[in-house]
C-alpha cells in the first residue's frame, strides 16, 4: 500500500469512527482484535446495504425465498461440510516476532510493495507461482518461495520464519451443561458461514414453500472464523455478517446459470451507481475438488483491489455429503419432461451455485467509495474544504435533514410538519442548533443526500430551500414537493 493509500484509509477508519459508523469493539478495555460495533448511522447504513441486498434477491426473484437459520448447528454439519477437516489456511510463524502469517496474505503484501515501486511484471509471477503452489499445497516450495524473496515480517524485519502448518478457522464452544466422560460430546462450533443452514433445510424449503428447481434460497447472518488479521478494519473481522444465496438447480445446467448469477451480482453492485472501473472479476485457479468454476468480484479498496463477494459452482457436493453423514435422502423430483427421453427428469440431487457476500465488507465498499475530503473555492476567493459521503440515496442512513433557520418565528412548527409528512416513509433528522453552513457539514459528513432549510419566506409562499448534498447547489421548491423527490431519489 502506498503512503496515500495508507493515509487514505486511516482516514475512512478516523471518520468512521468519529460520525458513529464503527467503533472498536469493548474500546474501553482496549479493544477486541478484529471485532467491531456498528454506531447509530453505522447500523443505519449495514441494515440499508442488507435490505437492497436481501430485496434484490427475494422480492426481485420470484424463485428465491429466505430463512433465518440458528448459529448454532449439529457438529456433523461441519464434518459433512468439509470444515472440520479442511476449513484451515496455511500459515507460517516469524520465530523472532511470534507474529503469525496467512501464507497467501504475506505474499500478497509483498507484492503489493513491488507494485508501489513499479516492479508489476515481478509482482505478477510471484503471485501466479504463488497460486499455483497453493493449489498443489506445496508447503515446502511455498516456504522457498518466501526465502528466495527475502519476504521478512513487519516486526521483526528478519527471515527467521518456521515451516508452513495448517490452522483451522473454526471457533469452538461448549454446548448444553452435562459433563461428559468424553469432552468432544459438548462441543460446537459457531458457524465459519451462513450456507450450511440452507442446505441443512433444502427439503423443508423446497416442500412447505413448495418451490421447483430452478429456485433459491437466501440469507444473511453472523459467520465467525478465528482469522490471523493484519490490521485491515472491517475487511477481514473475526466475527462479521454474510448475505448468501444458495440456487439449486438440474445438473447439467449449471454452467449457464453461474454465467447469470456472475453477471447478476455484478450488475446489482453497479445498480448502486458505483464506477465500473473499480470492479474485476478474478477466476479462480485453485478450485475446491468439487467445485466447477469459482470467481470473486474484487474492489478497488484503498488497499488495493481485494473480494467483496465469492460466486461458485459448488457441484451436488454439500447436499450430497448431507446424505451420506445424515442418512437422510437430499433428493428433489423433477416432474418436467426431458426432451431427449420423452420422460421425467426423475428424482437427482440438484446442482448449487453459490452467490456470498460479506456485509462488513460491502460497508467498507460503500464507505471507501463514498468518501471525499474536498476543497471548495468560495465566491470571495478563498477555500473551505468538507468531508463528505457520497453515500447512493437509496442506503443512505439518514435521507433528510429538516432545518429551520431560527428556533423562533413559527419556523420549527413548520419544519415539524414536515418531519412528520416524511418520518414515515423514510428516515429524517431535524436540527435547530448553529449555523445553517455549520449543519451542512455535519449532515455532509454522515452522507445526508438531502437537507432543507425552513426560512420565513416558507411562512409567505410555502416554498423551502433544498440543498444537495453532492453539488451544494440550492434551489426553492415547494416544501410539499420535498417527501416526492426524496422518494424518487431513493428508487
Ligand atoms: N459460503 C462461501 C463462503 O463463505 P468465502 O469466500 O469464504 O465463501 C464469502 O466468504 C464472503 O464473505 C467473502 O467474499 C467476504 O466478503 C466475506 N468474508 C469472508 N471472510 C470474512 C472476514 N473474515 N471478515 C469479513 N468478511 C469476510
Amino acid at each position: 500500500m502506498s503512503t496515500q493509500q495508507e493515509n487514505r484509509f486511516q482516514a475512512i477508519i478516523a471518520h468512521a469512527k468519529e460520525y458513529g459508523f464503527v467503533f472498536q469493539s469493548s474500546e474501553i478495555y482496549d479493544g477486541l482484535s478484529a471485532v467491531y460495533d456498528y454506531g447509530p448511522y453505522g447500523s443505519e447504513l449495514k441494515k440499508n446495504i442488507r435490505d437492497y441486498w436481501w430485496k434484490s434477491m427475494t422480492q426481485m426473484h420470484e424463485n428465491i425465498v429466505g430463512i433465518d437459520a440458528a448459529i448454532f448447528m449439529h457438529p456433523t454439519t461441519w464434518k459433512a461440510s468439509g470444515h472440520v477437516d479442511n476449513f484451515s489456511d496455511p500459515m507460517i510463524d516469524n520465530k523472532d516476532s511470534k507474529k503469525r502469517y496467512r501464507v497467501d496474505h504475506l505474499i500478497e503484501g509483498f507484492a503489493d510493495t513491488l507494485i508501489a515501486k513499479g516492479e508489476t511484471q515481478k509482482a505478477e509471477s510471484l503471485l501466479q507461482e504463488m497460486e499455483a503452489l497453493l493449489a498443489k499445497e506445496d508447503f515446502v516450495a511455498l516456504k522457498q518461495l518466501i526465502l528466495d524473496n527475502k519476504i521478512s515480517c513487519s516486526i521483526s524485519g528478519t527471515t527467521n520464519w518456521t515451516d508452513i502448518r495448517q490452522f483451522n478457522l473454526m471457533f469452538k464452544t461448549e454446548f448444553g451443561a452435562v459433563a461428559s466422560d468424553n469432552p468432544d460430546d459438548n462441543i460446537v462450533y459457531l458457524r465459519p458461514e451462513t450456507a450450511q443452514g440452507i442446505f441443512v433445510n433444502f427439503l423443508n424449503v423446497q416442500k412447505t414453500a413448495r418451490m421447483k428447481v430452478p429456485f433459491g434460497i437466501a440469507q444473511t447472518g453472523k459467520a465467525f472464523r478465528n482469522e490471523i488479521v493484519a490490521r485491515q478494519f472491517i475487511f477481514r473481522m473475526r466475527e462479521f455478517e454474510q448475505m448468501e444465496m444458495q440456487f439449486f438447480v438440474r445438473p447439467g445446467t449449471e454452467g449457464e446459470w453461474y454465467k447469470y448469477w456472475k453477471e447478476a451480482r455484478l450488475q446489482w453492485h453497479l445498480s448502486l451507481g458505483i464506477d465500473a472501473s473499480k470492479y474485476r472479476y478474478h477466476d479462480h485457479v485453485k478450485l475446491a475438488h468439487y467445485a466447477k468454476e469459482a470467481c470473486d468480484i474484487e474492489f478497488e479498496f484503498p488497499i488495493g483491489f481485494k473480494e467483496v463477494e465469492g460466486i461458485h459452482s459448488r457441484s451436488d457436493f454439500d447436499l450430497s455429503q448431507h446424505q451420506l453423514y445424515s442418512k437422510k435422502k437430499q433428493q428433489y423430483y423433477d416432474a418436467d419432461v426431458d426432451p431427449s427421453t420423452g420422460k421425467p427428469y426423475g428424482n437427482y440431487i440438484p446442482y448449487v451455485i453459490e452467490t456470498s457476500i460479506g456485509l462488513d465488507r460491502m460497508f467498507l465498499l460503500i464507505l471507501s467509495n463514498a468518501y471525499d475530503e474536498e476543497i471548495i473555492n468560495k465566491e470571495d476567493g478563498t477555500t473551505d474544504s468538507r468531508a463528505v459521503l457520497r453515500i447512493p440515496a437509496k442506503i443512505a442512513p439518514v435521507k433528510l435533514a429538516v432545518l429551520p433557520l431560527t428556533k423562533k418565528d413559527g419556523l420549527p412548527e413548520l419544519a415539524r410538519e414536515l418531519m412528520d409528512e416524511c418520518k414515515p416513509f423514510f428516515h429524517c433528522f431535524y436540527e435547530e442548533k448553529d449555523a445553517i453552513g455549520k449543519r451542512y457539514r455535519r449532515q455532509d459528513a454522515i452522507g445526508t443526500p438531502f437537507c432543507v432549510t425552513i426560512d420565513h419566506q416558507t411562512k409567505e409562499d410555502g416554498t423551502v430551500t433544498i440543498r444537495y448534498r453532492d453539488t451544494m447547489q440550492q434551489e426553492r421548491i415547494l416544501m410539499s414537493k420535498v417527501r416526492e423527490l426524496v422518494m424518487e431519489a431513493m428508487m
